[in-house]
């Protein structure tokens, strides 16, 4: 049962103001959401908090404003629920939410989702044996899906976020950069308030010549900001 502040945040999305139920009309924008898990062994992986709540939130929200919507979901803890005009893509892996992105980008990607920037480089086929001398596990580098995007020979309008838990806007902006994307949500995780697997979260925004703080509301509310901010700089007048 979801927070009645979160239900009725969701409830304002079907009550729209009509021009803002064409805001995103025509646009193909796919969205990733929630964690990916990365297999240690058949029984194990390395996995994050990540509940999808952000990037479902955001998905249902482009469709409130009119786009077509491809939603890219890692494995998620609990259900979450989503409109009838979104089937999910359910993925595991990196390696599997980077093919599905690549398989139809459309117009705007919108990278929400906690990839695991690791994976173990040699799972083991049968479940590894406890040792008591403890073990070893080598990673290697998952590949950067909003980079990989980014980086197209036509790339669409990438969105990337940034979790960071320290120096929010430095390392924001450090990903800004590095990423090459138009623009970058960042939030504050692992604190109090917002973040990983809360029904509110805050925002810092940052693209090529300007910034804005979406203050701490509910996940619905904060995606269709995020949106309208998106639509802004898709569409500059
Ligand atoms: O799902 P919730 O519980 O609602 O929580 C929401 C959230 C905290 C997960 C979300 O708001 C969020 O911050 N998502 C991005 C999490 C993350 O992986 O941040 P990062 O700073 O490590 O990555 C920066 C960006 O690169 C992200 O857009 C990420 O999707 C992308 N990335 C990262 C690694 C990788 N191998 N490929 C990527 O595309």
């Amino acid at each position: 049962m979801y927070e009645p502040k979160l239900i009725c945040a969701a409830l304002e999305q079907l009550f729209l103001p009509a021009a803002d139920k064409s805001l995103l009309a025509g646009l193909r924008i796919t969205i990733t959401a929630g964690p990916t898990r990365e297999a240690i062994d058949p029984v194990r992986f390395i996995s994050n908090h990540s509940s999808g709540k952000m990037g479902y939130a955001i998905a249902a929200a482009a469709v409130a404003l009119g786009a077509k919507v491809r939603l890219i979901s890692g494995p998620l803890a609990s259900p979450l629920p989503l409109p009838a005009a979104i089937t999910p893509i359910m993925v595991t892996s990196a390696t599997e939410m980077l093919n599905a992105v690549l398989a139809d980008v459309g117009d705007i990607f919108i990278a929400t989702a906690a990839v695991a920037d690791y994976r173990p480089l040699a799972p083991a086929t049968h479940k590894m044996k406890r040792d008591a001398n403890g073990m070893n596990l080598t990673l290697t580098p998952n590949p950067d899906i909003v980079a990989t995007v980014a980086a197209l020979a036509s790339p669409p309008f990438c969105v990337a976020f940034a979790a960071e838990t320290e120096a929010l806007k430095d390392y924001a902006r450090q990903k800004f950069i590095a990423k090459k994307v138009n623009l970058i949500a960042a939030n504050l995780v692992g604190g109090l308030e917002g973040g990983f697997n809360r029904d509110e979260n805050s925002l810092w925004l940052f693209w090529g010549s300007g910034e804005l703080q979406l203050p701490l509301m509910p996940k619905p509310q904060l995606a269709l900001a995020l949106l309208q901010q998106i639509a802004l700089l898709y569409y500059p007048s």
